[in-house]
């Protein structure tokens, strides 16, 4: 009889896929859902290729092939959607918003990126996704964090070698820690309240930086004069082209440098404090923790 009482009274665990599992924030995010009593569910193209934790169940899963994706959320109830930066992505995420409207989803919790509506890629992509989510009957919380303090490992072998530079002048960007972004999305996702409101939260490390500033950061930290070099956004492809680049990443990557000169990303936000309940991670620590890759 008590038995049947602990059955009875056991909730069913809640079930959440993770879209992009492999990738930055999706592993950390992975890694943050563990030791939830949920039922969780990684999404990725390549299953048991030993990216993911064994103990994680692993559901193969294509963008580019929207009829697997229903099948791949049935039984979902929430679903962490994220996708590298590709000329793809609009279709891509979109088939998976309608696949999870479809397959019963309650709550979209999609990862975009702070600067939206900037008539940049991957802004403008990330502009038109949200705009469809909008549409949808569903819930969802749109995640815009600022770049990446990752994206700074590119700078490694640059820094090292002594022509780090860009275009981005003296612009100054909130650089974030993809940690944060993974617990911010670890507490939305876990969250037992309403799930059918549709919000949208900027998410930012604790201060804005100039690229200069980074230099002088990174001075301090190696103990050698680290400088910071400014290129026109012409010059900055024609480098990046030429130190092996594509033509795609390296758009991308000058487009960014515009955003940063422009300031369009150093907002102050206090939302990863809010939600998390600790300070956003510092980019000195972050620079401390990856020291290496600036001296390879
Ligand atoms: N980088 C930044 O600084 C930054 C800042 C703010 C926002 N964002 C946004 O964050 C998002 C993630 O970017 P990221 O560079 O961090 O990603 P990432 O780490 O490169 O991760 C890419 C993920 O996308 C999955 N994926 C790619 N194509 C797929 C497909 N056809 N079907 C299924 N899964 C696919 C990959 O899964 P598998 O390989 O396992 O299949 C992988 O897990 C982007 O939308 C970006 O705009 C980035």
């Amino acid at each position: 009889m008590s038995d049947l009482n602990a059955v009875i009274a056991t909730p069913v665990p809640m079930s959440i896929a993770i879209a992009g599992a492999t990738g930055r924030v999706g592993a950390e995010l992975i890694a943050g859902l563990a030791g939830e009593p949920v039922s969780l569910v990684a999404l990725t193209r390549t299953p048991d290729a030993g990216k993911l934790p064994a103990a994680v169940a692993q559901r193969a899963v294509d963008f580019e092939r929207p009829a697997s994706l229903r099948a791949a959320l049935r039984g979902v109830d929430r679903l962490f959607l994220a996708q590298g930066t590709s000329p793809r992505q609009v279709e891509n995420e979109i088939a998976l918003i309608n696949a999870a409207v479809a397959a019963g989803v309650t709550h979209i919790v999609k990862l975009s990126a702070l600067g939206v509506p900037v008539q940049l890629h991957p802004f403008d992509w990330h502009t038109r996704i949200e705009a469809h989510l909008a549409q949808c009957d569903i819930g969802y919380t749109v995640l815009r964090p600022s770049t990446f303090m990752s994206v700074l490992a590119r700078a490694g072998k640059p820094v090292a070698q002594g022509h780090w530079g860009g275009a981005a002048g003296d612009g100054m960007v909130n650089l974030i820690d993809v940690r944060d972004v993974a617990d911010v999305a670890r507490i939305v996702l876990l969250e037992r309240a309403s799930t059918h409101w549709q919000r949208v939260l900027h998410l930012t490390g604790p201060r804005a930086w100039s690229m200069p500033q980074i230099a002088a950061e990174l001075s301090r930290l190696l103990g050698r004069a680290v400088t910071y070099q400014h290129r026109t956004p012409a010059a900055q492809r024609d480098y990046l082209i030429a130190s092996g680049m594509s033509d795609f990443v390296a758009g991308v990557a000058v487009g960014l440098d515009q955003a940063f000169a422009q300031s369009l990303l150093r907002e102050d936000t206090s939302t990863v404090q809010l939600l998390t309940g600790h300070a956003p991670r510092h980019l000195s620590d972050w620079l401390s923790e990856h020291l290496a890759t600036f001296k390879a």
